[in-house]
């Protein structure tokens, strides 16, 4: 079966960008990171893309002004003409409308950093923290035109310490990014994930390697 090719959109450093570029120089893995988008031309995760070889275009949410569908049609228009799969979000900051979302249905994933449904939206760390969270994490999840509330593909757990500040439990969280971005990527480029009900159920392997990271794992 042929690899899928995968676009990665960013807005800033794209380390989840870097960590998929990693698991995908093995030929084996079901995708190829084929392009990274971002809607910064000053990204540093567009340097890493570049330094790694991968085509990078810069679709400059700016130049659109107010008009997010034009913004969506210049993105489309990348995608298409890279004969796209699969869209990857990794700390891409713009909302995407319901007519780009239902266009990629179930071929859009986005990493957030919390254990949703819990803490959807910005500051995820110290709202987790403030709330006195034992345990914490990152989510991969479809994109659906509500945000951060798609079906979850796989969850990784940290543990919450005690002494933990935002950026010791930030940097805790991003190791487990690192992990399960490259594991649900592999999961959806291997059509082994079912939506059924708003959940997802994951063929052909009851318990997914590492898809139950958790605390001291
Ligand atoms: C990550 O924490 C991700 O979960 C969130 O934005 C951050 C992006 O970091 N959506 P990076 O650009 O991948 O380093």
């Amino acid at each position: 079966m042929s690899r899928k090719r995968v676009a990665v959109l960013i807005s800033g450093r794209g380390s989840n960008m870097a960590a998929l570029i990693e698991v995908a120089k093995d030929k084996t893995f079901p995708a190829e990171i084929a392009l990274v988008v971002s809607n910064r031309p000053d990204a540093g995760g567009v340097a890493t893309a570049r330094a790694a070889g991968i085509a990078t275009e810069v679709v400059d949410h700016s130049a659109s002004g107010k008009d997010r569908a034009a913004f969506e049609r210049a993105l489309q228009g990348v995608l298409e003409k890279d004969r796209i799969d699969i869209v990857c979000l990794a700390g891409f900051m713009r909302l995407l409308g319901a007519g780009f979302v239902s266009q990629w249905q179930g071929r859009l994933l986005n990493i957030h950093p919390a254990l949703l449904p819990a803490f959807k939206g910005l500051d995820t760390h110290k709202r987790a923290l403030e709330a006195g969270a034992k345990i914490h994490g990152a989510t991969v999840h479809f994109v659906v035109a509500e945000m951060d509330s798609g079906p979850i593909i796989v969850h990784g757990a940290v543990a919450v310490r005690d002494d933990d500040s935002e950026a010791t439990l930030a940097a805790r969280v991003l190791e487990v990014e690192h992990r399960i971005y490259p594991l649900a990527l592999k999961l959806v480029a291997e059509g082994r994930v079912r939506v059924v009900d708003g959940r997802c159920l994951i063929d052909g392997v009851p318990v997914p390697d590492g898809a139950s990271l958790g605390p001291g794992r």
